[in-house]
């Protein structure tokens, strides 16, 4: 029989605890830790597995093969720092890191230990968005030449470390590169505050590929109202999907085609290829690169809304 993978999950909050429930589920959570000591022995006792308020500590410990990063945005660098320099494959949640160049160095880590570093980019893992990609590639409707997503939902508080634009549109700046498989060349955006002093709320955010492609995404914590919706306009018909019903439509001018396929949750597809890839030792779908690129175009979009000029890119 083969060998049962061992996993720690770091940071076991509002996200984290599913982390926890999906890696209980596939029969390879090992542990886990927060800093927070009740919260960590409550989840303890809940999947009877052994509790660490410190990733050092956990990491010494145990014997694992790989930890997930389920910590404030802020803390991603110094966790997965640890996690890597202990020679063990990580998955950091999205954003990659809270800045390009903690990114930059994450890779260099990730290198030296000859591990793997993914992030949670979840929606290539959404049934509807593997539906799309597969459209697209296949030219079904032609090319893809305008994208539009909308990302809307009412503030939970829960994230204080920072804006809407690392924290969510990020989501749909990954979505975009890798719907069109290219890199932005210039990215323009406009970002406020009504919620907060301190971070952006509200953002809009346009990204230029080649040949005048182009991605809108629209991002806010007002609406009360939650919103998670993609449309892609292609040269022979519109394909627009929803991410939270995971509903798919193509529309080619002749007739509406809505395919029906089985709810499936998008963390146990995108927990079960990271633990695939460890098996195999093939790079997981979403690398440090697209992890890195995702942080520079978000770090663009927040200078472009504070100049109000386009930023160009080469990446
Ligand atoms: N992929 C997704 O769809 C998705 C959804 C929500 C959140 N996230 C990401 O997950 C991460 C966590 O978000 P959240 O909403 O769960 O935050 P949260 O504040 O609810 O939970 C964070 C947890 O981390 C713990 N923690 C903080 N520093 C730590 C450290 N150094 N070591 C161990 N534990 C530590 C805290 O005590 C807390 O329990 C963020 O990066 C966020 O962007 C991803």
């Amino acid at each position: 029989m083969a060998k049962q993978l061992k996993v720690g999950v770091v940071g076991t909050g509002g996200w984290g605890k599913n982390h926890l429930r999906v890696f209980s589920e596939l029969g390879t959570l090992a542990c886990l830790c927060d800093v927070d000591p009740e919260r960590a022995a409550a989840w303890s006792q809940k999947y009877g597995c052994k509790a660490y308020t410190d990733v050092e500590e956990m990491l010494s410990s145990e014997e694992l093969d790989a930890v997930t990063v389920c910590t404030p945005t802020v803390t991603h660098f110094e966790v997965a720092s640890k996690v890597l320099k202990g020679g063990v494959h990580a998955f950091v949640e999205k954003p990659l890191t809270a800045s390009s160049a903690e990114g930059r160095k994450l890779i260099e880590l990730a290198k030296d230990a000859g591990k793997f570093l993914t992030v949670g980019f979840i929606e290539r893992f959404n049934p509807a968005m593997v539906d799309a990609k597969a459209a697209i590639n296949s030219s079904t409707l032609g090319e893809p030449l305008l994208l539009e997503f909308h990302r809307e939902n009412k503030w939970e508080g829960r994230i204080t470390d920072v804006g809407i634009i690392p924290d969510t549109s990020v989501h749909d700046i990954d979505s975009a590169r890798w719907l069109l498989d290219e890199e932005p060349n210039v990215v323009f955006a406009r970002a406020g505050n009504v919620l907060s002093e301190r971070r952006e709320d509200f953002a809009v955010i346009t990204l230029g590929f080649e040949k005048q492609k182009s991605a809108f995404i629209m991002s806010n914590w007002v609406t009360p109202k939650r919103l998670r919706q993609l449309s892609v306009v292609c040269t022979k018909g519109v394909i627009t999907l929803d991410f939270i019903t995971q509903e798919i439509r193509f529309d080619n001018g002749s007739g509406t085609q809505i395919p029906r396929r089985q709810f499936m949750e998008p963390l146990m597809e995108e927990m079960k290829a990271f633990l695939e890839s460890i098996k195999s030792g093939k790079q997981p779908l979403v690398t440090p690169k697209d992890g890195l690129n995702n942080t520079i175009i978000a770090e663009a979009a927040l200078a472009s809304s504070k100049s109000g000029d386009p930023i160009y890119l080469n990446l």
